[in-house]
């Protein structure tokens, strides 16, 4: 607490925003950190130039700094003055995606500040899908590291309204452009192998990066939990609810029976599923995320109905495990994390 958070609210098609748009940049160009809508989560910017500034992102969130952050440009030409080559690869992936929910990995030329890429000689960088984001790294003119605007370790932010519940008073501006698009954060990929390998699954798919790159690789982290993860950031707990979450793999008559496992036991149970399995279950808190037909649908929803569930009023949320095809091996992915991996099979 103790720094007032200045608050603007912006239209996707940014009508009367010019105001806002230069208090913000002008914030980031004093070194101040603001939050501010991407197509995938509100992201915490500050300039990616300064230590100074890109300290103030790990002390509002909390964040571990051996965590580096991605950085943020509006436009494909500027990437180059940050890394040391663009290889085909990735310059096939940025021409495919970019602007769009894709982070590639690639070698650092030095100019990045030291604490963005926590010592790492790569550094990843997107181009953000949100008219509020690119209109605002234009204004500001500055290339703009933001990790996920919450607190480290919760649900990413996905409406303007979890960013201030997470860090009112700890940051200089929120800019409030509605909800964001695809609900869950860039895919990860590193460009600095021949193949590249993705690090963390997100809005664009395996199979969409295939069709572009044909051989991907993915972190074998993401498949054995054994394994050290090659993205610093996903080998901490993430994602987690107020109240813990158990990921339940099996059929509607399994699920009926967790429940009645954690009712018998005298708790207050929870349910996070889609609207096919919700109508068939009853528990003291029920919340639809979506259509198991729909799983961008989704994706949208995962992370607010996360935020939905407060301890006071569940001892426990069960939610549904969903299929890994497409974007739904990014919502299984972050589902695992925010069930610290307590993942109840059918046997
Ligand atoms: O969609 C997104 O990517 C959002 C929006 C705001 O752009 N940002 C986001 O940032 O999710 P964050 O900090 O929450 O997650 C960044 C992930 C972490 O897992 C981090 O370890 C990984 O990217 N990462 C960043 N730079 C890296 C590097 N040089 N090498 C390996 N992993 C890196
Ligand atoms: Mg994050």
């Amino acid at each position: 607490m103790g720094k007032e958070t200045m608050y603007w609210k912006i239209n996707e098609h940014l009508q009367k925003s010019e105001h806002a748009m230069k208090e913000a940049a002008m914030l980031l160009n004093k070194q101040e950190v603001v939050a501010f809508p991407t197509e995938t989560v509100y992201g915490l910017g500050a300039n990616a130039l300064s230590e100074e500034a890109v300290s103030k992102i790990f002390e509002a969130k909390g964040r571990p700094s051996d965590n580096p952050l991605i950085v943020h440009v509006a436009d494909e030409s500027e990437i180059e003055n940050y890394v040391t080559e663009i290889p085909t690869v990735a310059k096939k992936l940025i021409r495919a995606f970019m602007p769009g929910p894709l982070t590639v990995i690639l070698h650092s030329n030095g100019k990045i500040a030291r604490n963005v890429t926590a010592g790492l000689d790569t550094v990843g960088v997107r181009i953000p899908d949100h008219p509020v984001a690119l209109e605002l790294l234009r204004t500001a003119n500055l290339p703009l590291a933001a990790p996920s605007a919450n607190v480290s370790g919760k649900p990413s932010p996905t409406k303007a309204e979890h960013v201030r519940h997470d860090l009112d008073g700890k940051v200089a501006g929120i800019l409030d452009g509605g909800t964001t698009g695809v609900g869950l954060e860039s895919t990860v990929i590193d460009c600095t192998a021949k193949i590249p390998i993705v690090l963390r699954p997100g809005g664009i798919t395996i199979e969409q990066l295939q069709q572009v790159v044909g051989d991907v690789m993915v972190d074998p982290a993401l498949i054995q939990a054994k394994d050290q993860p090659k993205a610093p950031g996903m080998k901490y707990n993430h994602y987690e609810p107020d109240a813990p979450l158990w990921l339940i793999q099996g059929d509607i008559d399994f699920f009926k029976e967790q429940i009645n496992l954690v009712k018998e036991q005298g708790k207050k149970v929870g349910v996070m599923a889609s609207k096919e399995l919700v109508q068939l279950v009853e528990a003291d808190l029920i919340k639809p995320c979506g259509s198991r037909e729909d799983l961008k649908e989704v994706a949208v929803h995962l992370y607010d109905t996360l935020r939905a569930f407060k301890k006071a009023d569940v001892d426990v949320i069960l939610c549904e495990a969903f299929p890994t095809t497409g974007v739904g091996q990014a919502i299984m992915n972050r589902l695992e994390k925010a069930a610290s991996r307590k993942i109840v099979q059918d046997s």
